[in-house]
């Protein structure tokens, strides 16, 4: 419970941070952003670690207002800017992409994940989406944004699966990218594995420049079940930002439709808008007090409408926003899937949700 006495907290229940701008010039690096200090003394390795090599120079943690003030409920969340630099890096992006790193002990192995950016090669991706698309999907017409979010969404995905089931995201037979937009995380897979990827839609425009542009196959879907694919036909299933947007009787159908379509054992990972999102929410103190009591008292609940999708899919006010809380994914989502972890604030302001079907 959070109530207006225990404000401001020591630290929030994921402990958010972003690198907002990286600049390679030559062979020098230098990577701007935020993230919550705890603890006094510096790692030995350092702050923040690029490429997992140790900064030439780090200046944190530097006055950042801005995030102050969304982060009013974290003690001292102003004191977070870092700039972190090397001055020869050689090779800026190993397999595509530099993986900047905030170096904290304390988070949970299975949690490691959100503590790395991943900033792809500019260079491989010079075919993007057009801003109304990419728009659609992050409510964000920033192309930078939209590389380094889904790269490091890939990225955090493959870690916690790594961590829970010992396998890769590439590693699996068949995958399904369930909302998959205009490619925004699917653009990361590997090519050499992007065959074994079926992506699907309601948003039938951005299917088809997934299905123009990617490799993999994409096929447009409906708002309401079924998917159009057999029993049993994926080992792994992702749907990044799609229950945070349906009201709860749809997503009970599709909880059932995602059981339907995934065999014995597949991996279900979905994110949800959980504490962390309402800690992005930048709701005034009553106003954040009495929505984090409602969705602990409900469990689920719209927060209002969302017309990203308007003129794009058919959508009769379905399409909303929607927090959840654990406990009702544990009680809700678990008479579906088995739930293998609750990863907080993983995928940015999301939750992620690991399940296995049974
Ligand atoms: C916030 S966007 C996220 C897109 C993509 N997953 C990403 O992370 O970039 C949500 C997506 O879910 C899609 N969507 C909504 N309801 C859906 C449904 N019932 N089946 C498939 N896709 C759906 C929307 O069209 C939209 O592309």
């Amino acid at each position: 419970m959070t109530d207006r006495e225990s404000l401001p907290l020591a630290r929030l229940r994921a402990e958010p941070w972003y690198v907002d701008r990286v600049t390679f010039d030559g062979a020098h690096v230098r990577a701007e952003g935020w993230s919550m200090r705890v603890g006094a003394r510096e790692p030995d390795e350092g702050w923040f670690t690029i490429n997992g090599r140790r900064c030439d120079r780090i200046a944190y943690p530097l006055r950042r207002d801005d995030v102050g003030a969304v982060f009013w409920q974290r003690r001292d969340a102003a004191n977070c800017g870092f700039v972190a630099e090397i001055d020869a890096l050689d090779d800026p992006y190993p397999d595509g992409m530099m993986e900047i790193r905030r170096v904290r002990a304390d988070t949970p192995r299975v949690e490691r994940g959100r503590d790395s950016w991943f900033v792809p090669d500019t260079a491989r991706h010079t075919d993007l989406p057009g801003d109304d698309r990419r728009f659609r999907v992050i409510g964000d017409r920033d192309a930078r944004g939209f590389l380094v979010s889904g790269a490091t969404d890939y990225r955090r995905l493959d870690r916690a699966l790594v961590e829970l089931t010992g396998r890769r995201m590439h590693e699996h037979a068949r995958a399904l990218d369930w909302g998959v937009g205009c490619g925004r995380v699917a653009r990361h897979v590997p090519r050499s594995s992007a065959q074994a990827l079926t992506g699907c839609d309601i948003d039938h425009d951005n299917v088809a420049w997934c299905r123009d542009h990617l490799p993999g196959t994409f096929v447009a879907s409906t708002l309401v079940p079924p998917l159009p694919f057999d029993d049993d036909a994926f080992d792994l299933v992702y749907g990044i930002s799609v229950f945070t947007h349906l009201r709860e009787p749809m997503q009970l159908r599709w909880l059932a439709e995602l059981a339907r379509v995934a065999q014995r054992g597949a991996i279900l990972m979905m994110t949800t808008h959980a504490r962390t999102a309402i800690d992005f929410s930048r709701l005034a103190p009553d106003a954040y007090t009495q929505t984090c009591a409602r969705v602990e008292r409900d469990g689920i609940v719209v927060s209002g409408s969302n017309a990203q999708l308007d003129g794009h899919a058919d959508h009769g006010g379905e399409y909303v926003n929607v927090y959840h809380s654990d406990d009702y994914v544990r009680r809700t989502w678990g008479c579906y899937f088995e739930i293998l972890a609750i990863l907080p604030g993983y995928i940015l302001h999301h939750d992620l949700v690991v399940m296995r079907k049974r």
